[in-house]
């Protein structure tokens, strides 16, 4: 293992004021989505929407790596230019999901157990060979009054530690992302303690599978009320809230975390992300990694939205992900104002 170069492509994928853009759906995911907007789900629809969000200008001013699927990982631009080479063009780091989805967890009830690592070492070393420079493995835990059980917390943790060790092992970055589910009326303390047990549970096996830390970026949810929960919490209290949480369980020698979004409105994630920094990051530096986002749908929501599968809306779409950018960057600065929302890009 290059613990050398794993820590520094983990420093420069968590360079300051840049996040990573996550489009790593799968194709049913991806078709769901089109479904929902009236988008024909083909192939070519799937490429054109994935060279409309890899080629938004400028995208390297905010973005310091994508997450690809394997679908993608494999397409080009129209021109024939690889998406992988347009993005080490454009000096933004390719990394590639690895899981192949959740699945029902036999013997329990409503959980998920993530698959995907048979044939892994190869697939790996495949990508590494193709640019692909990190990896992203992606467990669920769902919130319920005997759920998650010890036995998916330790199943999932395992295949998370045994999948990052053979990333580090091919020279990849690993993302480790145990992802607590926002589905339900829980409070947010509910999902914080939720939370600590999951990231005890991961660190771990992380350490049991002599996973090397410095080499690994965790991916986690904020400590969020459920979905449907009754009363609403402020961004403030979500930020305390969310890094009391990784305080208390992430190892401080981590190069970085990075939020999902896991269902928040594009404002919603943004506006807790910036209470977040404000309070903890940049001046006031009081935790010791740096807090950026990895958000799918809180970036793409809007964009696909806007683009709804026709060419002539490529611009428009293209400037919305660039606005949603500026603002998650204010956001990383701890900056971000709700006006901002209203403000054009070139006024950032
Ligand atoms: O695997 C899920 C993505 O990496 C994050 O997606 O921001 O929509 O939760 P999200």
């Amino acid at each position: 293992m290059n613990e050398q170069r794993l820590h520094s492509t983990a420093l420069e994928l968590m360079v300051a004021q840049k996040g990573l853009l996550a489009m790593d759906e799968s194709i049913p995911t991806c078709d769901a989505r089109f479904k929902a907007l009236g988008i024909e789900q083909t192939v070519d629809m799937r490429r054109s929407y994935r060279e409309l969000l890899i080629t938004t200008p400028d995208m390297n001013a905010a973005i310091s790596g994508v997450i690809l699927c394997a679908e993608s990982f494999n397409q080009s631009r129209r021109d024939g230019k690889s998406f992988v080479q347009l993005l080490s063009d454009a000096n933004i780091i390719a990394g590639i999901k690895v899981d192949a989805g959740t699945k029902d967890m036999a013997g329990f009830h409503g959980e998920k157990v993530t698959l995907g690592l048979d044939g892994l070492r190869e697939r790996l070393q495949s990508y590494a060979s193709k640019g692909a420079r990190f990896a992203k493995w992606r467990a669920v835990f769902t919130m319920g009054p005997f759920t998650p059980s010890q036995a998916c917390l330790d199943s999932n943790a395992q295949q998370l530690a045994l999948y990052a060790a053979l990333c580090q092992e091919c020279g990849l970055v690993p993302i480790v992302e145990p992802e607590t589910l926002m589905t339900g009326s829980h409070t947010m303390q509910k999902c914080a303690s939720v939370t600590e047990l999951v990231l005890e549970t991961v660190f771990h096996h992380l350490y049991l599978q002599r996973v090397f830390l410095e080499g690994l970026i965790l991916k986690i949810n904020m400590a969020l009320p459920g979905s449907e929960a009754a009363l609403p919490t402020s961004a403030d209290d979500i930020a305390v809230c969310t890094v009391k949480t990784l305080l208390r369980r992430v190892p401080a020698c981590l190069p970085g975390i990075a939020f999902l979004s896991g269902g928040q409105t594009p404002e919603q994630a943004t506006q807790r992300l910036n209470a977040i920094n404000k309070t903890y990051s940049g001046h006031n530096a009081s935790v010791p990694w740096p807090l950026t986002f990895s958000f799918s749908r809180a970036l793409q929501q809007p964009v696909l939205a806007a683009w709804s599968g026709e060419s002539d809306n490529v611009i428009t779409a293209q400037q919305i992900l660039e606005h949603r950018l500026r603002c998650n960057q204010m956001a990383l600065r701890g900056e971000y104002l709700p006006q901002m929302e209203d403000t054009a890009v070139h006024e950032f």
